[in-house]
């Protein structure tokens, strides 16, 4: 990725955002909306496990310029593609199209049969800063934002949930993803300063602070874009109901992988297949690893916090085989700069970004000792970027 800009930066991005819609659209005011991507520091490849997770809001994410039009026609533009695609609402799409129209086109089916709208049409232009397929989860940023923006434009009355919801059932029953609750969450109950604890057994959740004077987070970008990611993203999930289907009968009233305890793998793993018997491993532990961090970030003490980061980086790279050379070569290297607390792979893995935790006053010089080391071995210099925790979707302009 290009670095994510800076606050005073985005402002001009949103400026450019806004006059790239007149462009296309006539000059005209326009409302302009933003949600933000996440990453997550804790509880890797839990969520459809029914596990504990810990995101955080980061300022990278989607831009729409929305304005309503007099008829029943949706008109959708991106700023990345220069694609343009029309619909009548009252004939949307049954099936996915095999394009990004498909996320928030899911969404706003899903807000109609919600709210019933006599909706009018609307020309909406996305674009923004956020990475695609990079681990930052750009389609919950875009599908989240979408619904708020409905919400806003239609005034269809929608609860922070329901948005919610919306992008979980367009990823779901309509581009035909199965997605686990995490990303929604992470980008629709967001708090600025604040990680998610997000409980996904029972999608329960609390906002726990992430003292900005003490610590900042940064997400470094291998560039590594991998044409096989959802398949072998979708393969760990089958192995992981595999794995939770030999073992449930050990393990009483268990509802989910989450559910087993630890001395059940320890006794019964063996007569497992090895493979299954490593992914249920990276799982359990990754449980304990999380309500450990948990803990840890509630008494102050992040160096423990860290620790718990990078034990779930190796156990992602030997356990559950996601990691790739490039984001062990930036973990790596990230933890030998004094004052990083604790860094790994982020979202699914197979490329994209490695999260780093680090003391405020280790930032400086941080930047470039990543940079130099990385590009040594792999010809270029990874995007680096800084953040504190993002407010979650909202109006702009
Ligand atoms: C992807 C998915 C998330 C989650 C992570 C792994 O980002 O979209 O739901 O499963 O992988 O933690």
């Amino acid at each position: 990725m290009g670095k994510i800009p800076e606050p005073h930066e985005f402002a001009n991005l949103v400026e450019a955002h806004l006059h790239g819609f007149h462009a296309r659209y006539g000059p005209r005011d326009a409302r302009v909306f933003f949600s933000p991507g996440r990453v997550n520091l804790m509880g890797a490849h839990l969520d459809y496990n029914g596990g504990p997770v810990m995101p955080l809001a980061v300022h990278a994410g989607t831009i729409v310029a929305s304005r309503p039009r007099g008829d029943r026609r949706l008109r959708l533009a991106s700023t990345l593609d220069g694609e343009e695609r029309t619909f009548r609402l009252d004939d949307l799409p049954s099936a996915p199209l095999s394009s990004w129209v498909d996320y928030p086109l899911g969404v706003v089916r899903f807000v109609l049969e919600r709210t019933g709208s006599e909706a009018c049409g609307l020309d909406l232009l996305f674009g923004g800063n956020l990475p695609i397929g990079a681990g930052l989860s750009s389609s919950a940023s875009i599908c989240v934002g979408t619904a708020h923006m409905l919400d806003a434009v239609w005034g269809t009355g929608l609860s922070v949930q329901e948005r919610v919801d919306a992008a979980l059932a367009a990823e779901r029953g309509f581009v035909g993803v199965n997605c686990g609750i995490m990303d929604p969450y992470a980008v629709g109950f967001a708090r600025p300063g604040h990680i998610l604890w997000l409980d996904c057994k029972d999608a329960s959740f609390e906002h726990l602070p992430l003292d900005p004077t003490r610590v900042v987070v940064a997400v470094a970008d291998t560039g590594v874009r991998r044409q096989l990611a959802q398949g072998e993203f979708n393969r760990r999930v089958e192995e992981c109901r595999l794995a939770f289907e030999a073992l449930a009968g050990y393990a009483n009233g268990a509802r989910c992988l989450r559910d087993v305890p630890l001395s059940v793998l320890d006794a019964h793993g063996a007569r497992l297949d090895p493979v299954l018997e490593k992914r249920a491993r990276h799982v359990l532990e990754e449980v304990e690893r999380t309500f450990t961090a948990r803990r840890a970030l509630l008494e102050g003490d992040l160096h423990t916090f860290g620790k718990q980061m990078s034990a779930a980086h190796r156990s992602l790279s030997d356990l559950f085989d996601v990691s790739v050379p490039e984001l062990d070569c930036l973990v790596e290297t990230a933890l030998e700069w004094n004052g990083v607390l604790g860094a790994r792979l982020t979202g699914a893995g197979f490329g994209g970004c490695a999260v780093i935790l680090l003391a405020v006053d280790a930032r400086p010089g941080l930047e470039e000792w990543v940079s130099t080391r990385f590009e040594e071995r792999f010809g270029r210099a990874p995007g680096i970027s800084f953040f504190e925790g993002d407010p979650g979707p909202r109006e702009l302009l």
